[in-house]
Formats: structure tokens, C-alpha cells, sequence
């Protein structure tokens, strides 16, 4: 596993760069590929990046058209609900590009949790085929200030195997106290790669431990091969990590 660790004093900056990273990486994919496959986390981390991937300098209009937008969790809400993390995503990026709506992949917020489980499970099919675990691009996640991550939070068991690909998940004891619906740990530790934007001093105790190698909470175990952390307020003192090779 490679692990890229930035961190940022400008949470613009944090936005543009980790945006620019993206557009780096669906060039790339793009260029090789017919289709970029990339899955959307909701919260506040994120928002300044999509904003600047609404820019064309940033992410080519055309390549839009080549990108399968889907969500690694949802808040089990209705689409236009103000929980909806697919009403923020649309807000702030999705509704300011030309992406066909057909590419767009919401999480059925609206159904009961394991109706909406297989049914997002059966869209990933469609699109990655029904074997095996879907291999994303990429996976924009963020990070609570527990080390929870999409919506696999410390000691909440998922429930058993039979979601290999998408679980419901109970309420957590933080706001929004809403259940859930999540990517599983077995499709983030399948991604090419995890592009972690966090921000927020009160993550710093989590981030500490991660970057020390000494923590064991959802956002630690992720396991993709290629991970890059964008940060920002900056941790401060401390050994920064290096990369470590595969
Ligand atoms: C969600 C997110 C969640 C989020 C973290 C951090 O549905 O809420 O997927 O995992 O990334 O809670 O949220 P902030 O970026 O708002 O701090």
C-alpha cells in the first residue's frame, strides 16, 4: 500500500489540490479506459473539492460523459431531503456539469434499509458485473473525528455476510442520527484508489494515531492499495509518513 499524506493551512487550497488530483487521475484513467468509475462521500470535507471539479480546467467537460458517479453511503432519506448526501453532491457539483443523469448512481435513500441494500447492489452489478466485489477508480472519502468513515463507524458490527457489497446501518450516536446505507469495508479495500479529504482540528487525535500507525478504527483498516490523505488544519509536530512501497 502507497500512502500520500498532504496537509493544508487553506481549506480552498485543500479543495483545489485535492480536486486537481482527481482530474489527474480521470485523464489518466480515461486515457486507457472507455469509463471512470469514482464513488462520492457526503459531509462538509468534501464540498470545497467539488466545487472545483466543477471547473473545466480542472475536470474536462468531455470526460464527464466517460464518468459512473455512485456514493460509498447514504442517509436513509428521501433524494431531497437536507440529510441527502446525494442532494449535496447534486448542489454543489452534479447539477454544475454535464454529466448524464444515466451515469449518476444514487443510493435509494428512500426504500427500506435491505430493500435499498440490494438494490444498490444490483446497480453496482449492472455496472461492474455480477462477480465479485465492484473495483472503483477511485473512492473520495471523509473522516469523523471517531475515525468512522462513509458510514462504517467504530465497534458497529455490519450485519452478516450476506452484504458482501452494500449493508444498512443503524443510526449512529452522532448527528445526523439517521441509518444509513454504506459501501462495505471489502469494496473500499478493492479500490485502485482512496482519496481521503479531512478536515477539521477536532480529526487530529484520530489522524495522529493513524498516521502513527497505531489505530485500528474504520478509516485506519481501509486497505486499498492507493491511498492519498488531504488534511487540513496541518497536525503539527510529528513525524510525517512516508510512502511506503507496495
Ligand atoms: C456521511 C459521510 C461521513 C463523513 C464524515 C465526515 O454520510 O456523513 O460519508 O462518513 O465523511 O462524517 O464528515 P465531515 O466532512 O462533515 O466532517
Amino acid at each position: 500500500m502507497t500512502r500520500l499524506w498532504l496537509e493544508f493551512t487553506d481549506p480552498d487550497l485543500l479543495g483545489r489540490a485535492s480536486a486537481a488530483h482527481v482530474g489527474r487521475i480521470v485523464r489518466r484513467i480515461l486515457d486507457q479506459a472507455p469509463v471512470f468509475r469514482l464513488a462520492l462521500s457526503g459531509g462538509s470535507s468534501p464540498l470545497g473539492m467539488f466545487r472545483h471539479l466543477t471547473e473545466p480546467a480542472i475536470f474536462p467537460s468531455e470526460l464527464w460523459s466517460r464518468t459512473q458517479v455512485f456514493f460509498a453511503d447514504e442517509r436513509l432519506v428521501p433524494p431531497n431531503h437536507a440529510d441527502s448526501n446525494f442532494a449535496s453532491a447534486s448542489h454543489h457539483l452534479l447539477d454544475r456539469v454535464p454529466i448524464p443523469s444515466r451515469n449518476i448512481h444514487r443510493m435509494p435513500g428512500e426504500l427500506p434499509p435491505e430493500d435499498a441494500a440490494l438494490t444498490y447492489t444490483r446497480d453496482l452489478a449492472r455496472s461492474f458485473g455480477e462477480n465479485g466485489v465492484p473495483v472503483f477508480d477511485l473512492i473520495v472519502l471523509g473522516m469523523g473525528a471517531d475515525g468512522h468513515t462513509a458510514s462504517l463507524f467504530p465497534g458497529a458490527e455490519l450485519p452478516g455476510g450476506r452484504h458482501l457489497v452494500v449493508a444498512p446501518v443503524s443510526a449512529p450516536s452522532m448527528p445526523p442520527r439517521l441509518p444509513r446505507l454504506t459501501l462495505t469495508p471489502a469494496v473500499l479495500d478493492a479500490a485502485r484508489r482512496i482519496l481521503f479529504v479531512i478536515l477539521g482540528a477536532d480529526k487530529h487525535a484520530a489522524l495522529r494515531a493513524i498516521r502513527d500507525m497505531a489505530s485500528d478504527v474504520p478509516a485506519a483498516k481501509v486497505d486499498a492499495r492507493s491511498q492519498s490523505w488531504y488534511i487540513c488544519p496541518p497536525l503539527g509536530a510529528g513525524q510525517q509518513p512516508t510512502e511506503q512501497p507496495d
